[in-house]
């Protein structure tokens, strides 16, 4: 039964490892790749997803979406993590072909719209672009299959402050709307993320089963891995953020979540925490009365994900 996605991307180093593994997976239907601004400009970000689509060598929609966040400044981009062209440093041709001229917002409304109930939303980057879709059109609520995203921590620390991660510390505001609406979400977030990690063999791997694909995203996820190494204590092995979302929404058996209602902190210093709130819990704060029950990921068989990845990267050339 193949499911189809529409991926909101800020790529990125890891989100071109999702997008590759969502482009070639035979269970996905990749309806498109919209674009917002977080680790680069969402200028960048859309011609980076533009070089994607062009490396793949399919018809995949790109459209451009927000460039900042809903309501506050925009944070600096992370230069320091995906570079500062965002994929690692690593040259690759200037895009030929061309973003459609519709807005992110208007084409996610879209296509959820004409195929109701099919649509999986997999949000990889800041939130911006659904809230907006969702103020555009809130029957999408409604109309979604359901919405996957990589972002947030329940009990793990965040990874841009104490408690907050970067998807949602780049947009609390829309991450809040979208916890707050009615649909399903599956919040896959730094509790499973950072149990699933990538190593040089993986990507050695990668490159020789797929010279030209699993080669590029060997050569880029070098910055990322650095990185790593230099922040969580010299191991060069980088957390599969960005895949992880989408192997949730093709193998969701993979990963164990619990029930919970989810709130964003969006103003002082815990700005952009993802609070969740166990369903059944007790919660005398009339807040959480009525909140939206979704899914967060807090474990995951990291060595069956990793499997999955090259296992369906060997279609990849
Ligand atoms: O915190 C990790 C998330 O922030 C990933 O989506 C990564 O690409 C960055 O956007
Ligand atoms: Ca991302």
């Amino acid at each position: 039964m193949t499911k189809k996605i529409l991926i909101d991307t800020d790529p990125g180093i890891d989100d071109a490892l999702a997008i590759v593994f969502a482009a070639h997976h035979p269970e996905l239907e990749l309806l498109g790749l919209t674009c917002v601004f977080g680790n680069v400009p969402v200028s960048l970000a859309t011609d980076n997803a533009l070089r994607l689509v062009e490396l793949l060598g399919q018809d995949i929609p790109v459209c451009r979406g927000a460039a900042k966040p809903l309501s506050m400044q925009p944070h600096p981009h992370p230069d320091f993590v995906h570079g500062k062209n965002g994929f690692g440093e690593i040259d690759s041709p200037s895009p030929t072909r061309t973003a459609l001229d519709v807005s992110a917002a208007q084409f996610i409304v879209e296509q959820v719209r004409a195929a109701p109930g099919e649509v999986w939303l997999a949000p990889i980057g800041p939130l911006t672009n659904i809230a907006l879709a969702l103020e555009m059109a809130p029957d999408i609520a409604e109309k979604a299959a359901g919405v996957v995203l990589m972002g947030g921590a329940a009990l793990e620390p965040g990874n841009v402050s104490p408690v907050a991660e970067a998807n949602i510390w780049n947009d609390p505001h829309a991450a809040e709307q979208v916890f707050a609406a009615t649909w399903p979400v599956s919040m896959i977030g730094l509790d499973a993320t950072h149990k699933t990690t990538l190593d040089q063999t993986f990507f050695d791997q990668l490159a020789a089963q797929a010279p030209k694909q699993g080669g590029f995203l060997n050569d880029i996820h070098q910055f990322y891995l650095d990185f790593y190494a230099s922040r969580y204590g010299g191991e060069r092995k980088c957390a599969a953020h960005d895949a992880l979302a989408v192997v949730a929404v093709v193998a969701e058996q993979l990963l164990q979540f619990q029930d919970c209602a989810i709130a964003v902190s969006c103003e002082g210093i815990a700005i952009g925490q993802t609070l969740v709130a166990p369903a059944g819990a007790y919660n005398h704060d009339p807040f959480w009365a009525g909140r939206t029950v979704h899914r967060v990921a807090m474990n995951v068989d990291a060595d069956a994900v990793l499997k999955l990845l090259l296992g369906t990267l060997k279609q990849a050339n």
